[in-house]
Order: structure tokens, then sequence, then C-alpha cells
């Protein structure tokens, strides 16, 4: 890898190791899929989630990270991102959630969350979900050489508020490989031809949040836990992402078809 400029360009051998960590993040995520019930505890499913990143030869890149106390990021129906699974939390039918799993491999951080639903929920917070996989979709269908950062920000803007939800501003997506969070900040709005003009080499997550109610946050009392202001529903999608030579690489797929609900088991 070099980092002669601001945000470090990794190889074509980085991308190996790059590759295997988001595998094993993308496992653990169609792992959890069944155990996604009425009546678990979100301390529960982080423990699950645990178990398997550690058969798998992987750690946790959240438990410890800034005194983060937990696994995994599990946030619930107004919980906008930073949940923290508890023992107290039971899912109840129609309740929607995030995950959100980092893996450490050989040195190697891969980062991704989904959506999952219990039971059945309302057609409006489907809704929700379904457009913030579109829209972290769509972006990822942009990244390529030459764009800008802030051609992908402007397109998820403009995608989620036609459909008339918001696009949180206070969390954002970020440089990774080596590190966890790394340059460059990927905001999930601007102006396009702003920002960070991509090469290949460039690797970062995009993890839109959106709100069915106002873009605003605030962080609850136990300094990690983020909701939306007016306790609207909440949804996010994220993956890790390589710049190749003409287009971009997602490393963080789901291997068995999983991804985004309703989660069909096979
Ligand atoms: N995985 C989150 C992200 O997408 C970060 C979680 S940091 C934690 O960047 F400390 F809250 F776990
Ligand atoms: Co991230
Ligand atoms: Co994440």
């Amino acid at each position: 890898m070099s980092s002669s400029s601001a945000c470090v360009v990794y190889s074509v051998d980085d991308f190996v190791g790059l590759e295997r960590v988001g595998m094993l993040t993308a496992h653990v995520l169609d792992y959890v899929v069944p155990f996604v019930k009425e009546g678990v505890t979100t301390a529960e499913l982080d423990q699950l989630c645990l178990d398997e990143i550690l058969r798998n030869h992987g750690v946790s890149a959240t438990l410890g990270y800034n005194g983060y106390p937990k696994s995994t990021c599990i946030s619930v129906n107004h919980v906008v991102c930073h949940g923290i699974p508890s023992e107290k939390q039971k899912l109840a039918n129609g309740d929607i959630l995030n995950i959100d799993v980092t893996t450490v491999l050989d040195g190697w951080y891969g980062d991704s969350s989904r959506m999952y639903v219990v039971g059945q929920s309302s057609p409006e917070a489907m809704r929700l979900i379904d457009t913030a996989y579109a829209a972290l979709m769509l972006a990822i269908d942009l990244v390529k050489p030459g764009k800008y950062l802030g051609d992908i920000g402007h397109a998820i803007q403009c995608f989620v508020e036609s459909r008339k939800f918001s696009v949180v501003r206070d969390y954002c997506g970020h440089g990774i490989g080596r590190v966890f969070h790394d340059e460059p900040a990927v905001l999930h709005f601007g102006r396009p031809r702003t920002g960070l003009r991509l090469k290949p080499g460039h690797v970062f997550t995009i993890e839109p949040m959106i709100n069915a109610g106002v873009y605003q946050t605030a962080v609850l009392s136990d300094g990690w836990t983020a909701v939306t202001v007016d306790g609207s529903l909440s949804a996010q999608f994220e993956h890790t992402i390589g710049v190749t030579e003409d287009g971009c690489r997602v490393f963080t797929e789901s291997t068995r078809g999983l991804p985004k609900p309703p989660y069909e088991l096979s």
C-alpha cells in the first residue's frame, strides 16, 4: 500500500486480504439470519456473532473500540446506529433492526451491516428498508476511478429524498483497510464534483442511514446509542468497497444470496 496522497491506496495484493475479511464479515451477517426471531435478546445475537467470528479465526473490531463494550452494534427501530446489544432487549414481532459487524483477519478490517425484520413489519417500515438498500446499491454503481465522493453523496440524497425519507448527517462512511476508521469521510449527501476524486486502490465504506422522519439524531446517556430525535424509524445497510481500474469490488457481499430482507433460507 502507499499513502503519499491524503487517502491510502491499497495494492492488488492488499485486495486479497480485504476480500478474505470481507467474506468473513458477510458470512457472520448470513449466519445470524435464522436466529433473528421474536423473544431473542440483542445480547444473544451479539454472542452468536462473536462465537462465529472466533470459530473462523477472526476478531471483532468493535469489542473494546474506544471503550465500546460489545462485538456488534444492533440498532432496533428508532435507533440509527451504535445500538449496544443488551440482555434486557428482547425482540418483538414487527421490530426492524440493523446488525453491524466489523471483523479483523490478518490485520485487515471488513465492515458491513444489514437490516433484519422480526416476523412481519409495516409496509412503511419495509419501504424504508428497501430505500436504504437501494440507496447503497445505486451509490455502489457509481464507484469507479474519476468519480467524486460528492457525486455519490448527492445521488444517495436525491434518491432518498425523492422517496420522502431523510438522510442522516451526523454519521458517515469512512476509509478502511489496515485500520477501522480512516480518511476519507464518505458523506451520504452533498454536491456533485466535490470532495475526493476516486482512484484505483481507494477502500472505504458506504453506509447510508435514512430516517422515516427528520434527519436529526441524538446520543443517549450511555454515550453510544444514536436515536432519531422524533422517534421515527431508521434503516441502514453498509458495504466495504475497493475501487478497481474499471469500477469497484464489493468485499462484503452475501455469499448465500441474503443481501436484504425478506431472507428466504434454503
Ligand atoms: N461499524 C460501525 C461503522 O460502520 C462502527 C461501530 S464503532 C462502535 O463504522 F464502537 F460503535 F462499535
Ligand atoms: Co462503517
Ligand atoms: Co459498520
